[in-house]
This record gives structure tokens, C-alpha cells and sequence, in this order.
């Protein structure tokens, strides 16, 4: 089988370094890819937000299976597309993707179907959500989403009306997020702890797959903006056996149920954003991709062909018992270059990946690479997520620190506590990672 990946990201090369290792997989394409992908991969140079070209590339290489890592190309109907010329893919048609790329939609799907979820108001002019604001329905902090995809941005938790107000503005009349930002949904405040649950979905039954846990804010212990992701752990020992099963009961089933009855099936990874409430799981937002850093985490873990439950999801044939994963939990470091999030430097030379990579259990996926004269070089904000795998948490994070101790570049910066949130899930008591003294947890630095 020839597979395609679609993506240049650190989630791409866990995709292509799971499949160049299968036994069914002849050769793996990748477009575009990065330099560290090219070394499990031949990649390709095509634009991701260009659907029609990946199409012309997949009938001129005869490719047999194409899966999309980002979700641009998702939410411009690439599936559609490819499946109009009776291409196989893995990923959700363009409207199936409005879990995703409208957050709107999102919320009026999950309150036709009782899913739970934040209880909300979607707003169409920014009076409306003036209006809404001043009313107080949903009390402070408030919520406030941008409608449509803005590359992690378009969320404001307002402690204040008048921040949730500036907010709208911002998002309604100084159009920031241009038409994304044209419609908000302004949400309840939801406590409790965060946490991610991902299937593989073939339009009519899923195949249940993995928890993880994100760091979204740059620096240690979730200060600072939030990224695209800092690092992530898999599995989460938030989601018990008893929470899975909510999960999927509560969730996932009414939602592929939901889907398929109003006409948009879903296939694809779906990954279900969570907030463990006291009253139980909810939906804090969909994606309809794999995430990213969590691929590098789930990925590795996975004990079965990846090719082959892809093929079976592409051709609605999943069966739908949970996927086979390693016992073993795996954290992923992201390495960051200077000025992430914002404005970044790039061009940077990178050295250590070999002997990272060589440390024993530990994985090296890269990201914002390049070359330059043979040499690597960094071109991009997230640059290398170093994955470290071990028989608890604790050895996973040493090692994942141990293996990111060999990279080096100019600026580059990384959070000290991935991982962290885990060994304190894993204590007794209530299971609460808040307000805990963390000078009780030692060894996390390399
Ligand atoms: N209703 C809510 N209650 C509490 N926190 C929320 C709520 N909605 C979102 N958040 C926080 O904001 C973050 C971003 O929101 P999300 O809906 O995931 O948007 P996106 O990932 O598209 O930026 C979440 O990870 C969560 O920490
Ligand atoms: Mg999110």
C-alpha cells in the first residue's frame, strides 16, 4: 500500500513514522513534509491549502490511501474532492468539518443531540452579544469564541465585562480574526480539569483510541499565552475506565449517531476536547484531526497497523473495539524557538537531533525544520517534539528531558514540567492537580 500524508508538522511525522514501519505499507509520501520526515518519507513539495493540487499529486503517484494531518485542508473539502474522483481518504468532508471550523455549529450540533457541553449563546452581530453580556446570563468569568478557525486566538476568557465586551469588539467590529470572528459564541465558565479523548471514526462506528493531556501555555506550570501546544502526555490518568465509558456513551456515540443523521457522517480522527466537571465529562471543543503534539504521544503507543485501520476507516469497515496500545506511557517535549508564540527567529542552526534521537526509548519528531547547506536549521515557532517513553510517567519524562538535553539552537526554549500534571493525577485523594505543592515533585529537570 502506498500512503500519502498531508502536512509538514511534528503530527505528520509520527503518521509517517508509524506507517514506514508497517509490514503492509510499500512506500510513504508526504506533502510537503520537513527534513525529519524525509527520512521515513519521500516528500513532495505541495501547499496543504491547495486541495486540488495534493489531488493531482495522489493520481500521478497512484497513491492507494491519503491521510490529512492539518485541518485547512479538512475544512476546504479535500475529501470531498479526492472522493469525487474515487481516491480513498481518511479525514472528514468538508462539512462534517464544521465541528471544527465552526464553533457555532459545534454547539447548536452538541444541544440537538444532548451532548454535554458549556451552556452557551451563539451571536450573530456584536449588539446581540453586547447585549447578551450586559444581560449576565452566564455570570464571570465569561467565555467568549470566535466563531471560526483562528489558529488557537480566537478564545477570551473575560474575568470582567468589560474584557468579554473588548473582546466582541475586537472579535465583531475590528474584525481580528476577519470572518472567522464574524459570529461568537459566549459561553459558561466551566471548572474542572482538562483532558483530550481521540477515535478513529469510519462514518457509522469508531474505534476508540487514546486520552492525552496538553500544556498549552508557554511557560511552566500553564502561565504565559497560549501556543499551539508545549508538550502532551499520553494516556491521561484522568480518564478512568468509568470516565472512558462516559465519554464515549455521552459523547462520542450520540455524536457519530448525530452526524450521520443529519446527513454528514463523520470519518476521520475526532479528537473530543474535555472538561471533567463534578457533574462529569464535557465538551469544551472538537477537532477533526489528530492533535498535535498529541499524535507524537499516541502514535508511538499504538500496537497495531495504523495503515490498516486507516484503510478500514476510509472504506467504512472499522471494526469498532478499542485499538491495541502499549502499556507504556509516553511525554512529549516541544522545543521552541525564541519569540514563540508570537514573532519567531528562524534560520537557526540545530544540533544534537541524532544524539537525541539515539537515547534509548526516546523519539525525536520534528516540526519547524529546514536545511540550509546540509545543515539543519530551524523554520518555525514549534520545532522538534522529543518523545520519551518508560514503564511509569516518571521514567517517560526523564526521558523525554534526558533526550531534549542534546538539542541545541539559539533561543530555543522549553517548559520544565510536561508531564508533571500526571504524576500528581496519579496520587491519591481527590485526584486534583490544583493547588498541590509541586516542590514535591523532583527529577523532571534533565
Ligand atoms: N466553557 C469553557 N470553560 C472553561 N474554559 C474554557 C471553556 N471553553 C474554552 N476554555 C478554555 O479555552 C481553551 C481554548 O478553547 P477551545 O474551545 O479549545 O478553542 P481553540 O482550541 O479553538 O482555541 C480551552 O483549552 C480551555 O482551556
Ligand atoms: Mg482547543
Amino acid at each position: 500500500m502506498k500512503i500519502l500524508v498531508v502536512g509538514s508538522g511534528a503530527r505528520e511525522h509520527a503518521l509517517a513514522w508509524k506507517l514506514a514501519r508497517e509490514r503492509d505499507v510499500s512506500e510513504v509520501l508526504c506533502a510537503p513534509g520537513n527534513p525529519g520526515i524525509a527520512e521515513v518519507a519521500r516528500c513532495l513539495a505541495a501547499d496543504p491549502a491547495r486541495p486540488p493540487d495534493l489531488l493531482g499529486l495522489a493520481v500521478r503517484e497512484q497513491v492507494d490511501l491519503t491521510v490529512v494531518g492539518p485541518e485547512l485542508p479538512l475544512s476546504l473539502g479535500i475529501v470531498d474532492l479526492f472522493s469525487a474522483r474515487g481516491r480513498p481518504i481518511v479525514g472528514p468532508t468538508k462539512e462534517a468539518a464544521a465541528l471544527e471550523s465552526s464553533k457555532a455549529f459545534a454547539k447548536d450540533f452538541m444541544a440537538r443531540h444532548g451532548v454535554p457541553s458549556a451552556r452557551f449563546r451563539v451571536c450573530d452581530t456584536a449588539e446581540a452579544a453586547l447585549d447578551a453580556i450586559a444581560g449576565g446570563e452566564f455570570g464571570l468569568p465569561l467565555v467568549v469564541k470566535a466563531d471560526g478557525l483562528a489558529a488557537g486566538k480566537g478564545v477570551v476568557i473575560a474575568e470582567d465585562r468589560a474584557t468579554a465586551e473588548q473582546a466582541v469588539r475586537a472579535s465583531m467590529i475590528e474584525g481580528r480574526f476577519g470572518a472567522s470572528g464574524s459570529r461568537v459564541v459566549l459561553e459558561e465558565f466551566l471548572t474542572g480539569q482538562e483532558a483530550s479523548y481521540f477515535v478513529l471514526a469510519d462514518g457509522v462506528s469508531c474505534m476508540p483510541l487514546s486520552s492525552a493531556q496538553d500544556h498549552k501555555r508557554i511557560f511552566d506550570d500553564d502561565r504565559g499565552p497560549n501556543t499551539g501546544g508545549m508538550g502532551a502526555f499520553a494516556p491521561s490518568p484522568l480518564l478512568t475506565p468509568e470516565v472512558e465509558r462516559r465519554v464515549l456513551d455521552e459523547i462520542v456515540h450520540p455524536v457519530l449517531e448525530g452526524m450521520a443523521a443529519e446527513g454528514r457522517p463523520y470519518r476521520g480522527f475526532l479528537y473530543v476536547g474535555l472538561m471533567l466537571t463534578a457533574e462529569g465529562p464535557k465538551v469544551i471543543e472538537f477537532n477533526v484531526r489528530f492533535g498535535d503534539p498529541e499524535a507524537q504521544v499516541v502514535l508511538p503507543m499504538l500496537d497495531e497497523e495504523l495503515s490498516w485501520l486507516l484503510g478500514e476507516a476510509a472504506t467504512g469497515a472499522l471494526p469498532s473495539r478499542p485499538a491495541r496500545f502499549r502499556n507504556e506511557p509516553h511525554v512529549g517535549v516541544v522545543l521552541a524557538a525564541r519569540g514563540y508564540p508570537d514573532a519567531v527567529e528562524t534560520g537557526k542552526p540545530i544540533s544534537g537531533v541524532d544524539t537525541a534521537a539515539a537515547v534509548e526509548d526516546a523519539l525525536v519528531f520534528h516540526a519547524g525544520t529546514g536545511r540550509r547547506d546540509g545543515q539543519l536549521v530551524t523554520s518555525g515557532g514549534r520545532v522538534l517534539t522529543v518523545v520519551g517513553r518508560g514503564p511509569t510517567y516518571r521514567d517517560a519524562i526523564d526521558v523525554a528531558y534526558r533526550a531534549a538535553s542534546h538539542v541545541h539552537f539559539d533561543g530555543m526554549q522549553l517548559r520544565r514540567d510536561i508531564g508533571r500534571k500526571a504524576l500528581l493525577g496519579s496520587d491519591p485523594g481527590d485526584g486534583s492537580t490544583q493547588g498541590v505543592d509541586t516542590s514535591r515533585i523532583r527529577g523532571l529537570t534533565p
